[in-house]
């Protein structure tokens, strides 16, 4: 079974201020595997946002249907983790209380919480770390305790909204290879948005590449890299920059189709 299916994925927004309806998300559709990597990739404003919102339960769909292991979802929850780009971590509980919280609020018994905790903090490379409190911790370390927090959940996908938009651009390779090998280790099912096309290719098995709005699927590119993935060896894969070449005709050619529709309504 597939572990998410998008379905004729619809949405419309009614413009608060000015009473105009917004069409953010055109039609989508297309499935994710258990244990894939799937990036949606597309121009900003083409709704990724907002198909990710609603996967998470945030937003309702206009029309189409959204489903996780099989069924309709209605709301936010621990099977579909979001890791926030601000990490949205507890900065009066330490780094183990963060992850223990999740547990707690799910359920998990008293005794149990503490070595899961300890495991998925392990995971990430925060072992040593677990009484320090997030202020403590660097950026970048403040997302693998995000990421542990929602792993330790034992989500069915784990949804992530461009994290390393507001990071620089060296910090930002050593984020996506510590994701990579996060993954690589437990494969999750991820679910990431990102307007980066090195970033898609680099972190993903596939990428849903989403035309401008109203958005839909211009393609769905499959990624023909080896793991395990480092840029080192990544950047001097031909199949790398065959596969960005590829994804970046497709955005620059919806790119100027947009301009010829708006050349022709003028
Ligand atoms: N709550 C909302 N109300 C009205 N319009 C919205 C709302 N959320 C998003 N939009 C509009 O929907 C479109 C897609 O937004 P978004 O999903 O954030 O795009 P992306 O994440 O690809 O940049 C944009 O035109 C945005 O202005
Ligand atoms: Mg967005």
């Amino acid at each position: 079974m597939k572990t998410l299916e998008i379905s004729g994925l619809h949405k419309q927004f009614v413009d608060s201020y000015t009473d105009e309806v917004v069409t953010a998300v055109g039609d989508v559709s297309f499935a994710v595997e258990q244990g894939e990597f799937i990036s949606v990739l597309g121009p900003s404003g083409c709704g990724k946002t907002t198909v990710l919102n609603i996967v998470a339960g945030f937003e309702k769909q206009t029309d189409g249907s959204v489903l996780v292991g099989g069924r309709e979802i209605s709301g936010p929850s621990p099977e579909r983790g979001v890791v926030f780009q601000s990490f949205a971590l507890f900065p009066w509980k330490t780094v183990l209380g963060n992850v223990v919280f999740g547990l707690r609020m799910r359920g998990v018994p008293r005794q149990e919480r503490e070595p899961i905790a300890r495991q998925y903090l392990d995971l990430v490379g925060l072992e040593g770390f677990e009484r320090k409190f997030p202020h403590e911790l660097s950026g970048g370390m403040q997302q693998r305790l995000g990421v542990a927090r929602v792993l330790a959940n034992e989500p069915e996908v784990m949804l992530m909204d461009e994290p390393f938009a507001s990071v620089d651009a060296q910090t930002r390779r050593k984020l996506q290879e510590d994701l990579t090998g996060i993954f690589e280790s437990k494969r999750p099912t991820v679910f990431f948005v990102t307007h980066d096309v090195d970033e898609a290719v680099f972190l993903s098995d596939r990428v849903v590449v989403l035309s401008s709005r109203p958005s839909q699927v211009n393609e769905i590119v499959t990624v023909p890299l080896e793991r395990p993935r480092d840029w080192r060896s990544v950047l001097d894969d031909p199949d790398f920059r065959h596969t960005v070449t590829h994804i970046t005709d497709l955005l620059s050619g919806d790119e100027s189709r947009v301009v010829q529709a708006d050349l022709d309504s003028a």
